[in-house]
């Protein structure tokens, strides 16, 4: 039952069992597109895309929800026509196991979007969609993965104890200070966003997101060399770089095992592998904690920071989990001049019983304009005082490093 009686072309069609179950898809269908569009039933979508009226349609927008599973077969089947049609094919989903929406995107679903829709994403959907394929994703690099010598890179995890206390900042800069610390025999270095669904790492080094990080987070059986080579991209020809989704997947798309895999992978790759945390604690938080070998933690001097810092400490040390491997890092730090702001991180480190063991100063707004140009400090900021410690932290570290190899 096709709703329209204009005579004006449809350019796209909802399908679902009932429509009236996605109220906001049919909300954010007439902010798209007006009139201009139609809705269908499975199988009533099945019989129209192969017919010539179908022909005008951009692309459709399949709704479903968890009692939809049984019927995989049936929806692959719509999407692989819609695709020999050339329509495209929007997967709207609430409830909806990884493992099926796995299955519909290789069934070739261009997009994926959760349902509750998120303010403005289906309309960000539709403009993806109108985009050149090019730009959707990026040439796959065929570069192979280096390979180190042992198999077995440090892995330096970064969260921040508040949202926006320059976890990110910190994860980028440190990853890049580190690709460039060794002029002669750089170390191989891999940044992996792990905030899949507010990762920023793409936006502050203006990579593309390739679609591929969905479906390698989707099913990581079959995570090998290959698919872990295809999600990343490079940067600047030094860095390789997961970032996160181009989608924003379901929160418990993810566990322990596959974060387990991509560590595992990335670290029989690399020398260094950084990551960047959720400022949540998640329930692969843990798997991250014991497999890398220091755990830094963001924090300002704020009651929200000193708040979380006690708490997560807590939790951290009543699951008997390795809070040693935490390190304090202090952003936006007092200057050294300031007596005053010096004694309140005193206080602050020991009414928390915690060693601030590092202090990153305030970049002014060279850091945020370095992070919306896409660029690392050491290439727009070079003497900016807050890269200038962020060097100094990846040299120790290198350091570190080798003293350990040379020891053992
Ligand atoms: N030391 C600093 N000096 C100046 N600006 C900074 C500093 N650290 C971070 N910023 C700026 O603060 C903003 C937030 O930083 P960032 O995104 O790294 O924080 P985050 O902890 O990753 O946040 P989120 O919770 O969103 O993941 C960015 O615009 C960044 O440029
Ligand atoms: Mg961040």
């Amino acid at each position: 039952m096709m709703k329209q009686t204009d005579p004006a072309p449809i350019t796209a069609c909802t399908i679902s069992r009932d429509v009236q179950n996605f109220d906001l898809l049919i909300e954010d269908m007439e902010a798209a597109l007006g009139e201009a569009w139609g809705d269908l039933g499975f199988s009533e979508a099945l019989a129209f895309i192969g017919q010539p009226e179908a022909a005008s349609l951009e692309f459709v927008a399949i709704a479903i929800d968890e009692s939809d599973e049984a019927d995989l077969a049936l929806l692959g089947e719509i999407i692989a026509l819609a695709q020999q049609a050339d329509i495209k094919s929007i997967l709207i989903a609430e409830d909806v196991s990884p493992a099926a929406l796995h299955q519909l995107l290789r069934k070739g679903a261009d997009e994926f979007v959760p349902y509750p829709l998120p303010e403005g994403e289906l309309q960000a959907a539709i403009d993806r969609l109108k985009r050149p394929a090019a730009t959707i994703t990026a040439p796959a690099t065929s570069a192979p993965l280096a390979q180190t010598t042992d198999g077995d890179g440090v892995i330096l995890a970064v969260q921040g104890l508040a949202g926006g206390t320059g976890a990110t900042t910190l994860a980028v800069n440190l990853a890049w200070e580190l690709a460039n610390v060794e002029k002669a025999k750089p170390p191989q270095v891999c940044l992996l966003d792990f905030s899949l669904q507010f990762g920023s790492v793409s936006t502050f080094l203006d990579l593309p997101r390739r679609d591929v990080v969905f479906e390698m987070w989707s099913d990581t059986d079959i995570l090998d060399e290959d698919v872990f080579r295809q999600a990343l991209v490079t940067f600047e020809d030094k860095m390789r770089v997961l970032t996160a989704p181009t989608d924003i997947p379901p929160l418990d798309m993810i566990n322990s095992e596959d974060v387990t895999r991509v560590l595992e992978l990335a670290r029989s790759h690399f020398d260094y592998v950084i990551v960047d945390m959720p400022t949540t604690l998640v329930q692969w938080t843990e798997a991250v904690l014991s497999m890398c070998q220091i755990y830094f933690t963001t924090l300002e001097l704020d009651m929200r920071s000193a708040q979380n810092a006690l708490r997560v400490k807590r939790a951290l040390q009543s699951e008997g989990l390795p809070v040693e491997k935490l390190r304090y890092c202090l952003n936006r730090a007092p200057k050294f001049t300031d007596i005053n702001g010096k004694s309140r991180v005193k206080r602050m480190a020991e009414s928390l019983e915690i060693g601030i063991e590092l202090q990153l100063p305030d970049g002014g707004r060279a850091v945020s304009q370095s992070c919306d140009h896409g660029l690392p400090l050491a290439s727009s900021a070079a003497k900016n005082p807050l890269r200038r410690e962020i060097a100094k932290l990846a040299q120790s570290l290198h350091a570190l490093g080798k003293d350990d190899a040379e020891a053992a």
